[in-house]
């Protein structure tokens, strides 16, 4: 979905007489009315997309933002968000991982048209599921530029079984523009330069650790780029400056405040694009609650492994002390960091790497879906095999070998069971993910974005309950960018 083609509806199946449902067809409003209440709550929020500055420890830099009211709802209720573009290129807002109406799902000319620099857009949607999620552009390459936000739809009957609630959103920091870093990964250069911390301190990478624990699956290499096996090799296209823990390098680190025996509700986001982390808290286990916002079984981990999109919510039972947060960029040897406070004392050194990180990474076998989220058994009516395809070297990614723009729309009919066969045959993982739909996993648990590790096949399963055109894609924004991404077109 390279930033300049422009996306088409199809304006009829393949030689079968079937007509695409498009985001503005009467069923993507009928469809809302159904979720809704008699009158919900309407909740009126102003943002603003544009140039922002960012204080990196000192470094003060230029790049893009969300500015204006933080994006809180509650599920059930309508969210209007009036979006004023002052950024000097188009953009449009995706609400990942919100089984939204199609119109509002903000995949320029394919959902909406793109909003032009000193205009609006106004999103009205009704969000239906509680959760973590995020928002970000849906245009080129805009995401790895820091613009993104979290969004949190509370449970209207959640308990609040804790004492406090963080979110802790992760992002990769790159030195540069992302239209450079990508031109240089076309060239087959990489972006090895762009590494450059100078002035930065060494605070983001592992060389001064204070643990003998070097988390064994990272094994870094002089660029900073190494292997990891919980990737299956290759963790990623692009070397960063550093990583940030809600917009704070670890010369800056956050700290998250704690009642001393009590509970905390970590909201884990990864909004990187090019980077894997792998989360863990010092001294504490942590006990997983909900995988991409959908409540799962209570599972105990020592880490979770966050691809780009996916998010975790964690509790921890917090002694009294503090405590090291620390987000390894998986297999870049680069970490963020922050600290988790509930009484008095000095911080551990900001490269204390919690031995946590050594134990078990949860995995999706942990994952079992909270019986008020499972999919009802039924055979699919429908099953598509993608292969994911593509290589570093030409840069290129792509669907059954196949960019976006050459790739056959996969039809589906509104209330059918779709099972999508994913067989990652190309050199390196991808996090995969589906607009408009929370898919199940084949043990049950729902999820927006699947990690699918090279050589490995991963089938996710939905139901067809939400009428449009919806895009299926890689949630690395180079990979997507190079064409990584299906349509998924409801036909009639
Ligand atoms: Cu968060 Cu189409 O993506
Ligand atoms: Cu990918």
């Amino acid at each position: 979905m390279a930033g300049a083609t422009a996306l088409t509806v199809p304006s009829c199946g393949r030689g079968n007489g079937r007509r695409a449902v498009s985001a503005h067809d009467p069923s993507v409003a009928a469809r809302e009315t159904t979720l809704g209440g008699v009158a919900p709550t309407i909740r009126r929020l102003a943002l603003v997309a544009g140039p922002v500055q960012l204080d990196l420890a000192g470094h003060v830099v230029e790049t893009w933002g969300y500015t204006g009211d933080p994006i809180r709802a509650t599920a059930g209720e309508v969210l209007e968000v009036v979006l004023r573009n002052e950024l000097p290129e188009n953009t449009t807002i995706h609400w990942h991982g919100i089984a939204i109406r199609n119109d509002m799902d903000g995949v320029h000319d394919l959902t909406q048209p793109p909003i032009a620099p000193d205009s609006t857009f106004t999103y009205r949607f009704l969000v239906p599921d509680p959760g973590t999620y995020f928002f970000h552009p849906h245009t080129g390459l805009q995401l790895d530029r820091a613009l993104y936000a979290p969004l949190i739809i509370d449970d209207p009957a959640d308990p609040g079984a804790y004492d406090a609630e963080h979110v802790l959103v992760l992002d990769d920091w790159l030195d540069g523009t992302p239209e450079e870093t990508y031109a240089s990964l076309r060239d087959g250069m990489g972006n090895m330069d762009m590494g450059d911390m100078s002035g930065m301190g060494d605070m983001g990478g592992m060389g001064g650790m204070h643990s003998g624990n070097a988390p064994d699956t990272s094994m870094p290499t002089p660029t900073g780029m190494g292997m990891s096996t919980l990737l299956g090799g290759h963790p990623g296209d692009v070397a960063y400056a550093m990583h940030l823990i809600n917009q704070r390098p670890t010369a800056d680190r956050p700290t998250f405040d704690a009642p001393a025996g009590g509970r905390v509700r970590l909201r884990l986001v990864n909004a990187a694009s090019d980077t894997a982390y792998r989360v863990a808290v010092g001294g504490h286990r942590l006990t997983v609650t909900h995988a991409d916002g959908f409540p799962i079984e209570p599972v105990e981990a020592d880490a979770v492994l966050l691809g780009m999109g996916e998010r975790y919510d964690v509790t921890v039972d917090v002694g009294a002390g503090v405590y090291p947060i620390v987000a390894v960029a998986e297999g870049k040897g680069q970490f963020a960091a922050a600290v988790l406070r509930s009484g008095n004392g000095e911080a551990p050194p900001a490269d204390t790497m919690p031995a946590e990180l050594d134990g078990t990474t949860l995995g999706y076998a942990d994952l079992v879906p909270h019986e008020s989220v499972r999919l009802a058994a039924r055979t699919a009516d429908l099953e598509y095999t993608m292969q994911l395809t593509g290589q570093e070297m030409p840069y290129d990614w792509g669907i059954n070998g196949s960019a976006f723009a050459e790739l056959d729309p996969f039809e589906v009919e509104q209330g059918q069971r779709v099972r999508l066969v994913l067989r990652n045959t190309s050199t390196m993982w991808h996090p995969m993910h589906l607009h408009g739909h929370t898919f199940a996993l084949d043990g049950g648990a729902r999820k927006d974005t699947v990690i699918v590790l090279p050589d490995e096949e991963v089938a996710i399963s939905f139901d067809a309950d939400n009428p449009g055109q919806w895009m299926f894609h890689c949630h690395n924004t180079y990979h997507l960018e190079s064409g990584m991404a299906a349509l998924l077109s409801y036909v009639r």
